[in-house]
């Protein structure tokens, strides 16, 4: 079927059952009303002003919460008329109610400080669509809570889309398809939401709350790409896989060997690690991935400011489950203080421009006792290499001044954490700190 038939089959079945919809008669739909309470609890956990509700219906939800808090501001959107006429009968001050698609939300940018959807989203045919249009509309900080059917067994599930599903077509229903719970996270991800939490509820309920983040963030978790960038040169130098990288690593960085450092600074990671992991910049995760793929058990956040640099790594990272990858600044990272038990940061100090911020940050993220694990540039190691940063790098914008030496760079860890393992290869300074 295609999206716009899915669409009408909906509008019909709603058509019919609008007036009867919230009355004793109202058959399946009663079960609907099951959700109300969960949600209110739910929005009540934090204030709010702008609410809308995606697939209203017959406005119960908002008629609901007009009741309780008439001073805050609620639209409602609907695909059949007839439900919205029905709504509209309720004459409540201060709702704005609008047929509509929530796929393409008609509303502007940043309007609403959360979004409620109950019971709707399984007659949505682009699902992503939806979890795009809701991170638009979002307010940053804003949250999206979502109601809708599911079953934990990926076994039901699939028997319900594939065989129940097609059955109730023929009955004049709408459904498209219900979730799990690694479904609605690649929405969450793929549309820049993070998903706080999802719980399978009662006997079928899904109760899944996302979250629109300050600082937006954008993730690449998974986003197909139609055409395969070619590799640039950034990998080739550092991993020195052609003649002219091996000769420039020889003559300009006294031959200090990349591989070698990657190696040695990921075995401080063990293979069975299962806490949270941010590595900035992830780069193209040239270094990294192949670790990455071992690490099944960890939760790894990849960021970096390019978005360049995150589609290549996207294209070696998206089939891991495990890997958000989010684009962001170092200098403001948008996470709470604590959050991560390593922080790894390969060839990134040197070219971040305010490192004062981002040593701060790193540090502020990780957890006590837990590791911070890079590798940079330092100056004062070889004229030739100072030389050539100068000269070139840092016009080129590849590196940004002022740059630490050795031993100003030992001072400054020392203060704040626990050396394990602190060493030079060339002009680059390899280390793993532990968080005092
Ligand atoms: C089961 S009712 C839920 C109504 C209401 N949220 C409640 O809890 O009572 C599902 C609603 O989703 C609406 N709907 C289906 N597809 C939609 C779409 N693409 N955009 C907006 N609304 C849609 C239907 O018209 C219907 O009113």
């Amino acid at each position: 079927m295609t999206s716009t038939e899915y669409k009408d089959l909906s509008v019909r079945e709603f058509t019919k059952a609008a007036e009867i919809y919230e009355s004793d008669n109202a058959g399946v739909y009663n079960m609907c009303r099951k959700d109300y309470p969960e949600v209110l609890a739910e929005l009540e956990k934090e204030p709010f002003n702008d609410l809308l509700d995606c697939g209203c219906g017959t406005g119960s939800m908002l008629t609901l919460l007009h009741e309780k808090y008439p001073e805050k501001h609620y639209t409602g959107i609907d695909l059949t008329p007839k439900m919205i006429e029905v709504a509209k009968r309720k004459n409540m001050k201060g709702v704005e109610l609008v047929v509509g698609d929530c796929e393409k939300l008609p509303f502007e940018e940043n309007s609403f400080d959360v979004v409620i959807c109950c019971e709707s989203f399984h007659h949505y045919p682009d699902p992503q669509e939806f979890f795009n249009s809701v991170y638009r509309v979002l307010r940053p900080d804003g949250r999206l809570i979502l109601r809708d059917m599911t079953m934990s067994s990926s076994a039901v599930r699939w028997f319900c889309n594939h065989i129940e599903m097609p059955l109730a077509h023929l009955a004049g229903k709408g459904d498209v398809r219900i979730y799990g719970r690694d479904d609605i996270k690649e929405l969450c991800d793929n549309a820049g939401l993070y998903m706080e939490s999802f719980e399978k509820r009662d006997f079928c309920r899904l109760h899944c709350v996302a979250r629109k983040r300050k600082n937006a963030v954008k993730r690449y978790n998974n986003i197909e790409r139609s055409y395969k960038r070619s590799r640039n040169i950034y990998d080739d130098v550092l991993t020195q896989n052609k003649w002219w990288s091996k000769l420039y690593i020889r003559l300009f960085w006294s031959g200090a060997d990349d591989n070698m450092i990657a190696e040695r600074l990921l075995s401080h990671i063990p293979d069975d690690f299962s806490g949270k992991l941010l590595d900035v910049p992830v780069g193209t995760a040239v270094f990294t991935h192949k670790k990455y793929d071992v690490l099944k058990n960890a939760d790894i956040t990849c960021l970096d400011y390019s978005e360049d640099m995150l589609e290549q790594a996207c294209e070696r990272l998206k089939a891991q489950k495990n890997i958000t990858l989010v684009q962001g600044d170092v200098g403001k990272l948008p996470y709470e203080k604590g959050t991560f038990d390593v922080v790894l940061s390969m060839n990134g100090f040197h070219a971040f421009p305010d490192k004062k911020a981002a040593f701060c940050e790193t540090f502020r993220v990780l957890k006590k006792g837990g590791k911070f694990i890079a590798c940079f540039y330092v100056k004062g190691r070889s004229r030739v290499t100072d030389c050539l940063v100068r000269n070139l790098l840092v016009k080129k914008g590849w590196f940004t001044p002022p740059f630490d030496t050795v031993q100003t760079l030992k001072k400054r860890l020392e203060k704040v954490y626990d050396l394990e393992e602190f060493k030079a290869e060339g002009s680059i300074v390899y280390f793993c700190a532990v968080k005092k």
